[in-house]
């Protein structure tokens, strides 16, 4: 960024910043804490500029507003750069790009089940909740009765819009078995803070509180954040506790110096044992489940809620097959079929890269998948997209209709044989006579998968299909791009 070239910069006002006023003062505060006051017209025009700079504009732009206010031209325009400057050391003010922060819609991220205890650090529990879900998490809360006197339920319900649930005894019509429920819905759960007694019950496997009850009854990742008096926290009775659950498999944070209200406010220092900040139990808890959900992709699941799991969980770049432009040589074959105004039936969109393409070219497409989770990404992702995002499983399929051509990049060799001659029956249905199917499988077998031959695939999609065209291809993913091969099959006329 040219210094010099201020009116070419285009700034922003910054999310958060540290400025007051009182009577003609206006006070700008570094992150440091360092302040900067400016009075009289300096600190109206300062208020003026960060009002305009709401939305991302040029110092020209800025310049020319501040024109326009005055009614005349500005006779010492390094009047204008000197508080930009000012602002911008303040981190009142941010280079930004043209484009609008856009309201995107988010698609689910994990399910996280937040357990909180009855110790002092619960009352930080909305913030911990908030960072959650600024960073995707979809959460609900569990608490036991002594966490309820650190933290209102109330407020945890107005972030989460759901109850706490405080019992394991159903409470209201939402969940009949609480803690069983809580356990499956969850991709991973965490206490935070975990208590000593608490941790007590999840090292002997006593369920009699629902915070407990959860963690132990869930198969999902457990990460236990201790938070405690830093002599509790050395007993060798807690300490016996925590290795017990760690060889239990539950993940446990080490804690971190925090202030003890044992002591009088004044004396307090910080001290080992409490739970750590907020977004560092978070990012803690991110790095779990993206290792749980990495395990999870060297075997495809099977069913729908297991591939929303596994949508839900993982990073775009950890799903090998997953890729952000279209395989040109699908494209090809689509262009094959013609170059716009097909009616298109993708099976297995994913994240939707190849169907927005295809979108763009003018075809109509229905892009299907079982992961609900998957098309609302998808849909996320590209929100201009004229592909219709479906949840079918082709091998139960709920579609009617004649499609000019159906592509599968990488579905057929995750099935069955009986899966697939369902595959292979529905598709017989939804393809016109004399439209096409082009299917890409893989061309080794890995743990999961079954690659296709030209001679196994035709004996599948006969006689309704015949081979047209096969070719050497790749699966591209995020860092490999497997062996693959291409199919072009031809439906055949009915009768
Ligand atoms: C003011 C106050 C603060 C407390 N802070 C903690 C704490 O930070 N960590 C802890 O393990 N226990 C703490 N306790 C004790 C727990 O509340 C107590 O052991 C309780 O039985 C925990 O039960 P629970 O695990 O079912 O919530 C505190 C108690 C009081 C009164």
């Amino acid at each position: 960024m040219d210094p010099e070239r201020w009116t070419e910069w285009t700034l922003c006002r910054a999310p958060v910043v540290r400025i007051y006023e009182c009577a003609e003062r206006l006070v700008v505060l570094s992150p440091e804490g360092d302040g900067h006051a400016l009075t009289g017209d300096s600190a109206a025009l300062a208020a003026e500029v960060l009002t305009f700079l709401a939305a991302p504009r040029s110092g020209a732009e800025v310049l020319a507003h501040v024109e326009a206010l005055t009614g005349a031209p500005i006779e010492r325009p390094e009047v204008i750069a000197e508080l930009l400057r000012l602002l911008l050391r303040a981190r009142a003010l941010e280079h930004a790009g043209r484009e609008p922060r856009s309201p995107r819609t988010r698609a689910p991220g994990p399910r996280v089940v937040l357990g909180l205890t009855g110790a002092v650090a619960t009352m930080h529990a909305p913030a911990l909740v908030q960072r959650l879900q600024a960073r995707g998490f979809e959460v609900r809360v569990t608490a036991t009765d002594s966490a309820l006197r650190f933290v209102r339920a109330e407020a945890l319900e107005a972030l989460t819009h759901h109850p706490v649930v405080s019992s394991i005894w159903p409470e209201g019509q939402i969940h009949r078995v609480p803690h069983i429920e809580l356990a499956q819905w969850a991709d991973a759960v965490v206490i935070c803070p975990a208590s000593a007694t608490t941790i007590a019950r999840l090292a002997v496997g006593d369920h009699a509180s629902v915070v407990a009850a959860v963690a132990l009854a869930a198969r999902a990742p457990v990460l236990v954040v201790p938070s405690m008096n830093p002599a509790m926290y050395a007993e060798p009775a807690v300490q016996r506790n925590l290795a017990r659950i760690v060889e239990d498999g539950l993940h446990v944070a080490h804690p971190a110096r925090a202030l003890e209200v044992a002591d009088p406010p004044g004396t307090r220092t910080p001290m080992l044992g409490g739970a750590p900040p907020p977004e560092v139990v978070v990012q803690l808890l991110e790095a779990i489940v993206r290792e749980r959900a990495s395990a999870a992709v060297t075997s495809p699941p099977r069913g729908a809620e297991g591939w929303d799991r596994l949508y839900r969980t993982c990073a775009p770049q950890q799903l090998p097959w997953q890729s952000e432009a279209a395989d040109p040589d699908l494209l090809a074959a689509l262009a094959g079929e013609g170059e716009t105004g097909l009616s298109v039936l993708e099976i297995g969109a994913g994240l939707g890269a190849l169907a927005t393409a295809i979108a763009g070219r003018g075809h109509a497409i229905v892009a299907t998948d079982v992961s609900t989770a998957a098309l609302e990404q998808a849909r996320a992702r590209a929100p201009e997209s004229r592909a219709i995002w479906l949840a079918d499983d082709i091998t139960e399929t709920r579609l009617r209709g004649r499609f000019d051509v159906a592509l599968d990049r990488a579905c057929l060799h995750l099935l069955s044989d009986a899966e697939a001659r369902r595959y292979a029956a529905a598709l017989a249905g939804l393809v016109r006579p004399g439209g096409a199917l082009v299917v890409k499988t893989l061309a080794e077998p890995t743990p999961g998968v079954t690659p296709y031959s030209a001679e196994s695939i035709a004996a599948l999609l006969g006689p309704e299909f015949a081979l047209e065209r096969e070719a050497a291809s790749t699966l591209p993913g995020p860092s490999a791009a497997p062996a693959a091969r291409l199919f072009v099959l031809r439906r055949q006329a009915d009768g």
